[in-house]
């Protein structure tokens, strides 16, 4: 799994450094948080530092991220999906 997400990071910095939190969210978490009505409990007005405890947490049905990410990470992450296009 980490040679497989390095690959990814890799591909995705040689490209276009911007689409990073683009790339994680699609490949992360889109599966369960969009604009639509798909999306979970996705509160914008939570605290950011609220929000990244609980991707590093994992709750619910929410996976646990905190092996994955870290908080640079998660902030762009949620920057990216408070500003989802509609
Ligand atoms: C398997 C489904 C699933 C995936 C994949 C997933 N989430 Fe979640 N997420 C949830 C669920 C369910 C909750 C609600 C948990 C709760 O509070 O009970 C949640 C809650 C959250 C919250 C808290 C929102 C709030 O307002 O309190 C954030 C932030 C979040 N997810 C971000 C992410 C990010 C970033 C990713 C990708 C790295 C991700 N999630 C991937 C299911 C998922």
């Amino acid at each position: 799994m980490s040679v497989l997400l390095f690959v990814f990071l890799g591909l995705a910095q040689a490209s276009e450094p911007d689409d990073i939190p683009q790339r994680l969210y699609n490949a992360y978490c889109i599966n369960c948080h969009t604009k639509d009505e798909k999306v979970i409990d996705f509160n914008e007005s939570t605290p950011e530092e609220k929000m990244i405890e609980k991707i590093r947490a994992g709750e619910g049905g929410m996976p646990t991220y905190s092996w994955l990410f870290d908080d640079e990470d998660l902030k762009s992450i949620i920057e990216y999906m408070k500003n989802l296009p509609q």
